[in-house]
């Protein structure tokens, strides 16, 4: 069940600054994340996801700026928060687990030490025996015997250190869970196993998630929404379902079939022809009409905006039905 807005993304643009001059990463992105939802993000490589979740968040190392746009969270714009605001937002009501996950661990503390920095430093007043009362249940919550809080993370297996990484992330309880490939250096088994139980803590404590993964079926199977990315802009948004069965944008549609379907008849895999272009210097009009075999001569004029086809699902495609 998808309730309110709760993080509110408009027109966010992000640009790196590089000696050949400023490339737009992100490029007048909006959405909104429900109370409770599961919004999957996909597109591919360097299309922009990453940036735009730094972007939220306010994490872009240099040469990364934000440009435009406004971002909120509970109504409070996490843009012009000063880092102390912003530093109680991060963790206690929005948690992140990055794609460099694995390597968020420091390898010379504890797990039991990280997770009381991570508490402390939201609650300067909890006392030891609070500390670790809170960390051990954190780890039992990600599945992991609450014996090893003990442990430094060389002792643990790959699989075990992402669960703490994300039991930090939930030991504030968050209302927001972002999610960067959270599992992508893992063997599928272990995926699986972690995204259920991720899966199951979201239905008890009642989080949002914004996902990114490059597992698109995976994607489909579990998001409520889903936003496609490309070249630094939101080429389609909409209910899963919805993107899986009508999809809008010949983009999405190139992506869901260069995957197979894990339900239905098999179909031959078809990619999409060509590469993302340059952010350096995009073409004109929608960025996708140079790879899209339904381009008109209106794709190469102006960057179609997103358009409600039917209600809560959007795409920035100059034609409105599915076949054009
Ligand atoms: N530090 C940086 N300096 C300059 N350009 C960057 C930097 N980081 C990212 N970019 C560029 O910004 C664009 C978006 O990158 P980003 O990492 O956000 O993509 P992504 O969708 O997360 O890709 P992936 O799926 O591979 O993780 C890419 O063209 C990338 O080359
Ligand atoms: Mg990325």
């Amino acid at each position: 069940m998808s309730g309110a807005p709760l993080l509110e993304v408009e027109g966010l643009c992000v640009d790196y600054v590089t000696a050949e001059g400023p490339v737009r990463a992100v490029d007048g992105v909006t959405f909104q994340l429900r109370q409770g939802e599961i919004l999957g993000l996909a597109g591919e490589s360097g299309s922009g996801k990453s940036t735009l979740i730094h972007g939220i968040m306010r994490t872009l190392g240099p040469p990364g700026v934000i440009t435009g746009g406004c971002v909120r969270f509970g109504g409070r714009d996490l843009l012009s928060m000063s880092p102390e605001e912003l530093r109680r937002v991060r963790w206690r009501d929005i948690a992140m687990v990055f794609q460099s996950a694995m390597n968020a661990l420091n390898p010379v503390a504890t797990v039991y030490e990280q997770l009381a920095d991570t508490i402390r430093a939201h609650e300067p007043t909890a006392s030891a025996r609070q500390l670790r009362t809170r960390g051990e249940r954190a780890l039992e919550l990600v599945g992991i015997d609450p014996a090893r809080i003990d442990a430094y993370p060389h002792t643990l297996s790959g699989g075990m250190r992402q669960r703490v990484v994300i039991a930090i992330a939930l030991v504030l309880e968050p209302r927001v869970v972002i999610m960067d490939e959270p599992t992508t250096a893992l063997d599928v088994v272990v995926e699986k196993q972690i995204l259920q139980r991720v899966l199951q803590l979201k239905e008890e404590l009642g989080f949002s998630i914004l996902f990114i993964t490059h597992d698109l079926p995976l994607m489909l199977e579990i998001s409520d929404r889903i936003g496609i990315m490309y070249a630094g802009r939101l080429a389609e948004l909409g209910p899963a379902q919805a993107l899986r069965s009508d999809a809008a944008h010949p983009y999405t549609r190139g992506l869901m079939k260069a995957f197979p379907s894990t339900v239905g008849p098999r179909t031959v895999l078809s990619g999409i022809e060509g590469a993302p272009p340059s952010l350096a210097n995009p073409p004109p009009g929608c960025r996708f009409h140079p790879r899209c075999d339904v381009a008109i001569d209106a794709c190469r004029g102006a960057a179609p905006p997103l358009r409600q086809r039917t209600t809560g699902h959007w795409a920035a495609c100059v034609h409105d039905s599915v076949d054009g």
